[in-house]
């Protein structure tokens, strides 16, 4: 079962191996419309929208294999996975320098309130050069804050070598001396980055230890001249206390590609001008997500062959 469009390529590559159930109109599912398409079915290529947890494995007894297209996976149960025998893979790797870029898009479109000056444009408001016109903040020379050098983190960190600034860093684990070298990072405390940097950008995966990693607190102890980004996961960011500081001034802007509940969007952005949107589009280049998508679909063809698949997140 394929249970979001891809591309054409991909379908025919599964289907020289399996009998395939697609859905390229692309109509998302429901949990139950979800369990009931996987009940009969031993192997499932599924996006980020798509939660497989207890109460799913439980009416699918088929089950061998669930292949994400993406390298975030808490929409998967892993413990679930295991106890039901049903291999987990994800698709690191192939996405870390697009993902990249797009930070990089975020971070300038927000430090230089792009958004807001096109859409003064747009609607027509524009009246002649001024001197204090949308005045943004310098990102040559800033001091960006990396919460998370891993692959992604790391692609970000490289890319402001550029721009000349200086970069921090918080991790769980401190990176290896040769990644720090590389990246020109480092390491400091998550209240040092905090209070430290012009711009903080989040690279973690989401997890009960990561939800809400910034909330009040954290954005309090930010520079009220700081801006935000976040193109890891919804969650990791409290939307609504990040909402009250962007309307209180506490920091100066965010630039968003993920939210809580998405696609449900908390309205509240939506009245904001320093805010920078998108709809969850960091790794959207055509050539990456056709290698997302192939990837995930190697990882089925290996986990139903009797091999094991090349990113197996749980093996058993
Ligand atoms: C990922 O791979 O986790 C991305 O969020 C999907 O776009």
């Amino acid at each position: 079962m394929i249970t979001r469009e891809v591309f054409d390529e991909v379908l025919e590559y599964l289907s020289q191996y399996f009998e395939v159930t697609s859905n390229q109109s692309d109509v998302p599912m429901d949990q139950g419309t979800l369990a009931a398409k996987l009940s009969d079915k031993q192997g499932a290529l599924i996006t980020l929208s798509d939660r497989v947890d207890e109460a799913l494995l439980s009416r699918c007894p088929n089950l061998k294999a669930v292949c994400n297209i993406a390298v975030g996976y808490n929409n998967i149960d892993l413990e679930a996975c295991t106890k039901a025998k049903v291999m987990a893979t994800n698709t690191p790797g192939v996405l870390d320098d697009t993902t990249g870029d797009f930070t990089w898009t975020l971070i300038l479109a927000t430090a230089r309130r792009l958004t807001e000056a096109e859409t003064y444009l747009r609607n027509g408001q524009w009246d002649g050069w001024k001197l204090k016109q949308f005045l943004g903040l310098d990102v040559h020379h800033a001091t960006l804050g990396i919460f998370g050098l891993g692959r992604i983190g790391q692609v970000v960190a490289r890319r402001a070598i550029g721009f000349e600034m200086k970069v921090i860093y918080h991790d769980v684990r401190r990176a290896a001396p040769d990644i720090e070298q590389a990246c020109r990072a480092n390491f400091v405390s998550k209240e040092e980055l905090l209070e430290q940097a012009d711009i903080v950008t989040i690279h973690v995966p989401y997890s009960p230890a990561t939800h809400h990693l910034i909330g009040k607190r954290e954005l309090e102890q930010m520079k009220p001249s700081a801006i935000l980004i976040n193109p890891s996961r919804g969650g990791i960011v409290d939307d609504s206390a990040l909402i009250e500081a962007l309307r209180s001034g506490t920091i100066a802007g965010a630039g968003l590609d993920v939210f809580e509940n998405e696609p449900k969007l908390n309205p509240g952005f939506l009245e904001l001008k320093n805010v920078v949107l998108a709809p969850h589009i960091a790794s959207s280049s055509k050539a990456t997500r056709f290698k997302m998508a192939m990837l995930a679909a190697q990882n089925l063809v290996a986990a139903l062959t009797g091999k094991t698949p090349p990113n197996l997140l749980n093996p058993f």
